[in-house]
């Protein structure tokens, strides 16, 4: 058996029709999209059609799209540049869910002088209308609420919060790193001022992301030099990159969407045949299709993954861009769940380019695992 790569939604596979595409650009095509010679404007067309395909998938215009080296950057970039156009003050509210780039980012301007509310979400995480209504002040200047959540799946609904930014007058952004392509984004419906997205998540190159900025929306750049991408983030284009990324997002299809959503039920209707185990998230339709995250309760999820690891299966144990520490999972914590019952989490996540023949093997392999687990090292919660 060829391993099998359960791991989505920390990177995926770079698709091979986004590799074919993005070859060129480091060959033949390598100019500098800001030379004036026929290379340069052949790499500034690359740049620019790649603009519009992103802008299009989002509801957006094109000059409203600024190409980042990936989410982080975009997240960091949103939240201090509009702090810094607010004049160094104000305040901010997002969630006691959102990836550690945006929360580290709140902390480091909490010391700054900003003011941050983290709302609560409920046991299947959702944000409550009623609380952001409840926590808005007239100094709030910007609502950052994730979209999709990178450990649970779950889908947070936009129209809804957007509805209540727009009557406020206050600006709203989404990390939408993990539902890019995988649930309808459009930012006039949803009254985005601010999108963040990435490339690598949905088989396209590492390294590569935009902000969806909204025309004439208040924002300080970070990088400064020659005034790329409309004078808001100076640096040498990754065209190789930015080409790639747009050709992930055309080869993205409603039938990948169907075909995971399928994949994934079998998976979780599996996984909780075995006793004891409980599903995290979302429970309904508002889930990522790519997303599973259980509860074993009783048995160490990093033993789970030591042993599907050992057959060739890789998983997760909480956020996998947050492994490099120690701490439980932020998210599983803000669902309500115990500090036992994190340790006891794994999360699957699957991609177009799974088969029912390896979640059929991982269903094999892992009710054995469990309960080899389950004589050897119970835990009590
Ligand atoms: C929700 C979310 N936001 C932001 C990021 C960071 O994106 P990048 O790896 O492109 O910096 C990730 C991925 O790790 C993510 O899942």
């Amino acid at each position: 058996m060829n391993p099998i790569y359960l791991d989505n939604a920390a990177t995926t596979q770079v698709d091979e029709k986004v590799l074919k595409a993005m070859l060129p650009y480091f060959t033949e095509k390598y100019g500098n999209a800001s030379s004036q010679h026929v290379m340069g404007q052949e790499a500034k067309r690359a740049l620019e059609d790649s603009r519009s395909v992103i802008a299009k998938s989002i509801g957006a215009k094109r000059e409203e799209i600024i190409f980042t080296a990936g989410g982080t950057e975009a997240n960091n970039f949103c939240l201090k540049g509009c702090f810094f156009a607010e004049g160094n003050k104000g305040h901010i509210i997002t969630t006691k869910i959102e990836h550690d780039c945006v929360l580290n980012s709140c902390k480091w301007l909490e010391k700054q002088g900003c003011e941050v509310t983290y709302l609560n979400v409920d046991e299947e995480g959702f944000v409550s209308v009623d609380e952001l209504k409840g926590a808005l002040r007239p100094e709030t200047f910007l609502v950052s609420i994730i979209h999709g959540n990178n450990e649970i799946g779950t889908v947070q609904d936009l129209v809804k919060i957007g509805e209540v930014c727009k009557e406020k007058g206050i600006m709203f952004h989404t990390d939408a790193c993990q539902s890019y392509t995988k649930v309808l984004i459009n930012v006039d419906k949803m009254n985005l001022d601010f999108v963040t997205l990435n490339s690598h998540k949905i088989h396209g190159p590492k390294g590569v992301g935009a902000l969806y900025i909204r025309k004439d929306s208040k924002i300080t750049p970070l990088l400064h030099g020659g005034g790329h991408e409309f004078g808001l983030r100076s640096t040498t284009e990754n065209i190789s990159g930015v080409v790639g990324f747009a050709k992930a997002v055309q080869v993205a299809g409603n039938s990948d969407i169907r075909y995971m959503n399928k994949l994934r039920a079998k998976l979780i209707d599996g996984l909780l045949k075995i006793p004891n185990v409980t599903l995290n998230g979302s429970k309904g339709d508002e889930r990522l299709c790519n997303n599973i995250n259980v509860s074993f309760n009783d048995i160490e999820g990093e033993a789970i993954g030591g042993y599907l690891d050992a057959y060739g299966i890789s998983s997760s144990t909480g956020s996998a861009c947050s492994s490099n520490t120690l701490d439980v999972s932020h998210v599983l914590k803000a669902i309500g769940l115990s500090h036992e019952q994190i340790n006891t989490s794994i999360r699957l996540s699957i991609s177009k380019f799974n088969t029912k023949k390896e979640i059929d093997y991982v269903l094999e392999i892992l009710p054995k695992i469990v309960e080899k687990l389950r004589k050897m090292t119970p835990i009590k919660l």
